[in-house]
């Protein structure tokens, strides 16, 4: 089994505040990159509360990576609430933004109020997150204006990738790219509290994050993004689908976890796990009472 990478545990995190709307525009206004990651479950989102990181996004990408849906359609409001709930409890600092499933909040302004208050109310999330422009927009308006803040999604949005033509970055073309930038500001106008930008050319990136007054949060977009965002599973090397190209390793658990059980199975198999340290012992004297109740028990 190759060695564990020493990945340095942030020290200065006893009691951070938590992560609200004003101090994440603060962060905007002064320029302090803002750091998210998704989260599907307890353990991910106690890992990303000790790691320090500002949001937690619970995406419909969980389909793919922890549920083994082909691609994020599939995925139901109630496995995403399932998914979010498990993440609450491990979660106190960063804010918590649920992914509103594909199918869920689409066909009306009140279809999207109900998906949005179930996951503040049954999954404990702040905000809710829904991709696209067009009639999102009135969407994450109804949303915003039912008390819930919204995260838009543009540029490469997978619940609708088949009419984008695929996984493919957009908004490579000045007519696209000027597309992403009215979807843009029209989600900031309908009162979005942040938007995330997939999958665009990071020189469109640039120029739309400086026009925006709310945090654009980048995934594939370059560095000029006000913050980062990436799938817990691609960044630890735990998941096996495909890896889009903006997504960096900085683990290969995947390979660590495989071989641990590798492990395991072998040392079963040769009978060298439970050793002594890990069996509970009984008093000679209640053993043998115990053994010959047994006989007597017939
Ligand atoms: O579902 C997801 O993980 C996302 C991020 C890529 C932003 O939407």
């Amino acid at each position: 089994m190759s060695a564990t990478p020493r990945i340095p545990v942030p020290q200065n995190l006893e009691s951070p505040l938590p992560m609200t709307l004003p101090r994440l525009a603060e962060k905007k206004r002064l320029g302090e990159p803002i750091v998210m990651v998704t989260a599907y479950d307890h353990p991910s989102a106690q890992v990303a509360e000790t790691a320090g990181v500002d949001l937690v996004l619970v995406g419909d990408s969980g389909a793919m990576t922890v549920l083994g849906y082909p691609s994020t359609v599939p995925v139901s409001t109630e496995e995403m609430l399932m998914l979010a709930a498990a993440v609450r409890r491990g979660l106190r600092t960063p804010l918590l933004i649920g992914d509103l499933p594909f199918g869920s909040y689409e066909a009306s302004d009140e279809q999207a109020i109900a998906t949005a208050q179930r996951f503040v109310k049954e999954a404990g999330c702040d905000a809710v997150k829904l991709e696209r422009g067009g009639t999102s927009v009135r969407r994450a308006q109804a949303i915003v204006e039912a008390g819930i803040p919204v995260m838009g999604h543009v540029g490469l949005t997978p619940q609708t990738a088949t009419a984008l033509g695929g996984y493919r970055a957009q908004g490579r073309t000045a007519q696209r790219a000027l597309e992403v930038a009215r979807d843009s500001i029209a989600l900031q106008e309908a009162g979005c509290f942040s938007l995330v930008f997939e999958a665009i050319p990071s020189a469109v990136a640039q120029l739309l994050t400086a026009r925006l007054e709310i945090p654009v949060i980048g995934i594939g977009a370059g560095p000029a993004t006000d913050g980062q965002v990436l799938v817990f599973h691609d960044l630890l090397g735990i998941y096996d689908g495909h890896t889009p190209r903006f997504a960096k390793r900085y683990g290969e658990l995947r390979e660590q976890m495989i071989a641990g059980v590798a492990a395991y199975a072998a040392e079963v198999r040769r009978g060298a796990f439970p050793g002594p340290e890990h069996v509970y012992s009984i008093d000679e004297d209640e053993r043998r009472t115990f053994e010959n109740g047994l006989i007597a028990l017939g």
